[in-house]
């Protein structure tokens, strides 16, 4: 691999630009740069590149179902957790509410669609609700060791403002039983680590501790335990792009999670992550030219897993 045959495949795919719609639903997210495009590669062997626009800043959006998994986890432990989502890929969108009522027990199907990070975002210890987003800041900037990672205000106002369809998820899982304490706390934690700002090279190095089970190939730093790196990788591939999983599992074959802002944090484990921004998403929310780059990255240099 070698950054030209990456760039080949960055301009082979930017014709793509029309064929997705920006985010909307959220009103600040309209406001995104439709042509940005940025590609980073973080390779465990240290072959790197950042291609197109890698320092623009945007939201990580569902990306950080990732995070809040990994730190529930660590707080609450494997049962605890999955006593309130399942593990299942939904095959419904991402903000679905219908199996809410209909399935029994009627706990989310899985922590990467809205219901289920709600529920798992009120897992996230903290002595505040501010004291549990200073948590995830701090991790994120630990991995990444980027400074710029801080809460977008914009588009969090934008989120709590608009964000109905999260809250009838929440108030409906407090009626169940399944989100414990206040709907409102939870919500507005979620709102929050949703609107954390990145770049495609904070995404890529996420990607690259998960791609190491959990410890940085350089440093030798374990922040993940391995145990909890391979279920979060294991997750995403089932469900991470939605009800776009399985046709992605097929085509590209690794692990990836998307955001409405049209990030997607991808993971070769062992050997590298992969950080795409390109902001039109298609109708089922993930980016469109990101999903055609990381299809073509796979097929050029075999990274498919099976
Ligand atoms: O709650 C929402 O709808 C957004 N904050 C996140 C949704 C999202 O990123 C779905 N992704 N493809």
């Amino acid at each position: 691999m070698n950054r030209e045959e990456i760039e080949e495949i960055i301009s082979r795919n930017h014709k793509k630009i029309n064929s997705g719609e920006v985010a909307d639903y959220i009103p600040e997210l309209k406001n995104m740069d439709p042509t940005i495009l940025g590609v980073t590669i973080a390779s465990i062997n240290r072959d790197s590149f950042t291609i197109g626009d890698c320092d623009q800043r945007f939201t990580i959006q569902s990306i950080s179902k990732v995070i809040a998994l990994i730190v529930a986890l660590k707080d609450c432990g494997f049962d605890k957790v999955f006593s309130k989502v399942g593990m299942e890929a939904s095959g419904d969108p991402f903000n679905s509410i219908i199996k809410l009522e209909t399935l029994q027990p009627n706990k989310p199907f899985n922590p990467m669609i809205n219901a289920g990070a709600i529920a798992i975002t009120s897992l996230i210890k903290g002595q505040n609700g501010e004291a549990s987003f200073h948590r995830i800041i701090q991790l994120l900037q630990t991995i990444t060791g980027s400074r710029h990672i801080e809460l977008n205000e914009a588009v969090y106002q934008s989120e709590k403002e608009t964000g109905n369809r999260n809250r009838s998820l929440a108030y409906f899982m407090k009626s169940t039983g399944i989100l414990e304490g206040d709907p409102e706390e939870a919500l507005d934690l979620y709102f929050k680590i949703c609107s954390i700002n990145v770049t495609c090279s904070d995404l890529a190095k996420i990607g690259l501790w998960l791609s190491n089970g959990g410890q940085h190939p350089h440093s030798k730093e374990q922040i993940i335990e391995p145990e909890i790196a391979k279920i979060v990788l294991t997750i995403m591939m089932t469900s991470g792009m939605y009800n776009a999983s399985g046709e992605f599992a097929v085509q590209v074959g690794f692990p990836a999670k998307s955001g409405v802002s049209g990030g997607i944090m991808a993971v070769v484990p062992g050997k590298m992550g992969i950080g795409v921004i390109s902001p039109p998403i298609d109708k089922k929310g993930n980016s469109v030219i990101g999903v055609h780059v990381l299809e073509d990255i796979s097929k050029q240099f075999q990274l498919h897993q099976f």
